[in-house]
């Protein structure tokens, strides 16, 4: 009997194998070539090109349980039964082959014959004019009319923003009346009792970002089960979090914590809401993201920051979410096995994340406390958006966490008013976003109708640079274009080209496309529904569709690219052996003139890693190993243990990358033949990028020697003038700096000393002035210290007296008063004296009643500044 979430995967997924679907592993849930999306959101949408017609799929029935993440809900997570940001969709797709007859005939197998479900308790849904799909089931599979429900667009049309789209039909199954009887508690409803398990897609419409809905070219299917609720029915849990997908990870929370699950609603949904927010946030990090403040990496922050903040409730004060990650890998293994492998840099980013949220949280809470604490007062039910703003921006608190808290307090958020705080911040990632006004879709449409006209193999650039080619497509701001001439930029599509397009971190090429007629620089190289696309600058005469042309690679740039790129392979090995098989490339760029290497580790590398990682990639290009490549089925190549990136989804054939016994990487970028052509490799800075990410910088080739050069060069320039050779150059400036020290207290006491043999020929020019001691004096020898010092000394020998002394520099003369205490309490004050005789000089300052100190800038009125004393003093006294 097939019971656990592993074996409902399996079935399922061996029940489409034997229908003839071609089974891949789901694809990570960041989206690749996507920018319409955040996550990969449901089965289909890693496969919408396919849908779109735009590529072709390698078998037109595939099957897959896909990773899901979904937040627009995300505040009824943890108070529903069923509400999660993080699911697995179980799915079956045909692009062009089978439809609605074969899909709901199959479907209903599945579920009464592998799952076993009874008839009776399962229900159909169908759009409202879906004439066809209401006869397949009841004539086909032979229900009776009343358990086939017309529903409307609402409920029974599936779409989400644009892409493939159609009427859909929907099995649900009865709980019975004990999962609730109330009035949601209905077909469609949102009760417990009735749980829709499985969507039947009709894809044949396309919307587009116009708003039309597009006939497909091809008719297809996408189904998409909810894994957790079908296990919750054969497991016969009351919600998805009691299934063997989920609680496993609430059970190690109340081991913890010692509070019993269902204490009560809010442990209850304390324990959901840590327990979903985990699965989604640690499978997130796995496949790449990284907690930020926009975009993907602000869902990751936001899911981190609930969770914790729920995790106070039942009782934690410490980071522990981190803790969780390892059984989140158990229970999530048959989707996301990835999680597993990458489960230190997991934690260490999580624990990173919840310690800087501690720092602030007990300060936002407390503001937050307070604000609530007004709008009560005031009988108000509306926290401003401003204040929420304030939260957001200083306490990093999510709009979700204000909202949450605030709605226990009774309180809503002005959510508006919160936008429109937001709206500098967004506008700006908004413009980012849109940099092109077409859809990325609609782009990669243009393209892929050049695909017929394409030879099967585009790129003939990794043993050839040169090529003789026809120009198949001419394109400008999406515009499919006849011709262009002298002085336009413009796409080119070849029949086929040596450039490589950018991808895997390599840039694009660079080079020249000619003719007899014609040339134009190409000034990058990248790719659109797989096809190479050269964006050129034409230089001379005109283009036309058909023309023939040469195509030419600059060779010097795309050999040190390649130097740079088998370096890459070489540094991914290395980190590896010396800083343990945690370490994973999180992205990478590989250009003409350095490399850049993104890497999970914990710690900033020591220098003594750093000599060994050098030491060793020198070695292994001293070995001159042989560079070799083949393309391989991707499950042979992962067997081979090639080195695959985590979060990338690879084709089913692989191009492998080998360089002798030392590196093997999935890899369709350009490489040397042998290791020996990278010539020197030299890292230039390492640094922390992101929590548990660090960066290497590294250059090779002419490029590592031309920063050895640089720095030998600065190295005699400093030998030069220190009049040393360059291996002497660091003891010399030890010695300096020694000698430096020395004469620093050498000059320290001849200071002091001047300043005694000073005290008695200034003692000499003491003044009487109306009855009080008034010494004022100009030593432009010493410095402020010195004049302090000597005070000090004057007032050893002088019981009562006002003194102001001088010293100048080029542009500036410093002040320094001082008076005795029983001038004090005559009323003196030497922060009052200097501030009149530094207005003097053009300056001001001021201090203490006995000392105090000031500058000026007019040197020339420093005479006229002392003089000024004794006026002072005059009037006073
Ligand atoms: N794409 C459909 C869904 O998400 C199957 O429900």
């Amino acid at each position: 009997m097939i019971k656990t979430g592993d074996e409902i995967r399996q079935a399922y997924l061996d029940f489409f194998e034997s229908k003839d679907h071609l089974v891949l592993d789901s694809a990570p849930l960041v989206p690749k070539n996507d920018p319409s999306l955040l996550w990969i959101n449901a089965g289909m949408a890693p496969f919408k090109a396919y849908f779109d017609g735009s590529l072709e799929p390698p078998h037109p029935r595939i099957a897959t349980s896909q990773k899901c993440i979904r937040t627009n809900d995300i505040e009824n997570v943890g108070k529903t039964a069923r509400h999660h940001t993080y699911f697995e969709m179980l799915g079956n797709f045909s692009f062009g082959d089978y439809f609605k007859e074969k899909a709901i005939i199959w479907a209903w197998e599945f579920v009464t014959e592998v799952l076993e479900f009874e008839e009776d308790r399962l229900w159909i849904t169908i759009y409202k004019d879906d004439d066809e799909a209401h006869d397949i089931w009841q004539k086909k599979v032979g229900l009776p009319e009343e358990r086939i429900v017309r529903m409307g667009k609402k409920e029974n049309f599936w779409q989400i923003g644009t892409g493939p789209c159609g009427p859909c039909s929907e099995i649900h199954y009865d709980r019975g009346i004990e999962f609730g009887d109330s009035s949601e508690d209905v077909l469609g409803g949102e009760g417990d009792r009735f749980l829709e398990i499985w969507n039947l897609v009709f894809t044949q419409y396309n919307y587009t970002e116009a708003g039309e809905y597009k006939e497909l070219p091809n008719k297809n299917i996408d189904t998409g089960m909810g894994l957790e609720r079908v296990a919750s029915i054969l497991q016969n849990t009351k919600t998805n979090f009691e299934t063997d997908l989920i609680k496993p990870i609430i059970d190690e929370v109340v081991a913890k914590t010692g509070i019993a699950y269902q204490k009560d609603d809010e442990s209850q949904t304390a324990y959901r809401v840590i327990a979903d927010h985990i699965r989604s946030v640690a499978v997130a990090i796995s496949d790449g993201a990284l907690p930020s403040n926009e975009g993907r990496g602000y869902v990751i922050r936001r899911l981190i920051r609930r969770a914790a903040r729920y995790g106070r409730k039942i009782g934690f004060t410490e980071p522990f979410l981190y803790e969780l990650v390892k059984t989140t890998a158990e229970v999530v293994k048959g989707v996301a096995p990835d999680l597993k492998q990458q489960l230190a840099h997991v934690e260490n980013v999580i624990k990173s994340e919840e310690e800087s949220f501690l720092k602030t949280l007990e300060q936002g809470l407390n503001i937050l406390e307070d604000f609530l604490v007004d709008l009560k007062a005031e009988n108000k039910e509306v926290l401003s958006g401003k204040n929420a703003f304030i939260l957001y921006d200083t306490y990093g608190f999510p709009l979700d966490l204000t909202k949450d808290i605030a709605s226990e307090a009774g309180i809503m958020v002005d959510e508006e008013g919160f936008e429109a705080e937001m709206a500098a911040q967004r506008k700006r990632a908004r413009e980012a976003r849109e940099e092109t006004s077409f859809s990325s879709g609609e782009i990669d449409k243009l393209y892929a109708s050049f695909k017929a006209e394409v030879e099967a193999v585009e790129f003939t650039g990794y043993h050839s640079l040169t090529e003789e080619s026809e120009v198949v497509g001419i394109v400008r701001e999406n515009q499919k274009l006849q011709s262009i001439k002298k002085g336009e930029e413009a796409n080119l599509v070849l029949h086929k080209t040596p450039f490589y397009a950018e991808s895997g971190g390599q840039l694009g090429d660079k080079g020249i496309i000619k003719n007899e007629n014609f040339e134009a620089k190409v000034l990058n190289t990248f790719a659109r529904a797989k096809l190479p696309v050269h964006k050129v600058k034409v230089e001379k005469g005109e283009l036309k569709r058909g023309d023939s042309v040469k195509a030419v690679v600059y060779d010097d740039r795309r050999k040190a690219t390649a130097r740079h790129h088998s370096a890459t392979h070489l540094l991914h090995k290395t980190l590896k052996e010396v800083l343990g098989e945690h370490v994973n490339q999180s992205g990478s760029l590989v250009a003409p003139e350095k490399l850049r290497f993104d890497f999970t580790h914990f710690s900033a590398l020591s220098d003594q890693e750093l000599n060994e990682i050098e030491k060793r990639i020198n070695k292994a290009v001293m070995e001159n190993y042989p560079v070799e490549t083949e393309e391989k089925a991707l499950e042979e190549a992962k067997a081979m243990g090639a080195e695959a990136l985590f979060g990338e989804k690879y084709d089913e054939e692989v191009r492998v990358v080998k360089m002798g016994d030392y590196s093997l990487e999935l890899c369709g970028g350009t490489h040397v033949d042998a290791t020996g052509d990278i010539g020197p490799f030299k890292i230039i800075s390492e640094s922390g990028i992101a929590a548990g990410v660090r960066r290497i910088e590294a250059v090779v080739g002419e490029f590592a020697l031309d920063y050895f050069n640089e720095k030998v060069d600065i190295l005699n320039q400093a030998a030069a003038e220190l009049k040393t050779e360059p291996d002497q150059v660091a003891d010399r400036i030890k010695d300096l700096q020694k000698e430096k020290k020395e004469l620093q207290k050498e000059l320290q006491s001849l200071k002091q000393k001047l300043a005694g043999s000073k005290k008695d020929e200034l003692l000499d020019k003491l003044k009487n002035v109306a009855g009080i001691n008034v010494l004022t004096a100009e030593l432009s020898e010493l410095d402020n210290q010195g004049l302090r010092n000597l005070i000090d000394q004057l007032k050893d020998k002088l019981d009562s007296a006002v003194i102001v002394l001088a010293s100048k520099g080029q542009n500036k003369v410093v002040f320094v008063a001082s008076v005795t205490a029983d001038l004090i309490e005559q009323g003196f004050h030497a922060g009052k004296i200097i501030s009149e005789v530094a207005q003097v000089a053009g300056g001001g300052g001021g201090g203490r009643p006995d000392m105090a100190q000031a500058g000026g800038s007019k040197v020339d009125k420093t005479a006229a500044a002392l003089a000024k004393v004794e006026e002072i003093i005059k009037k006073q006294a």
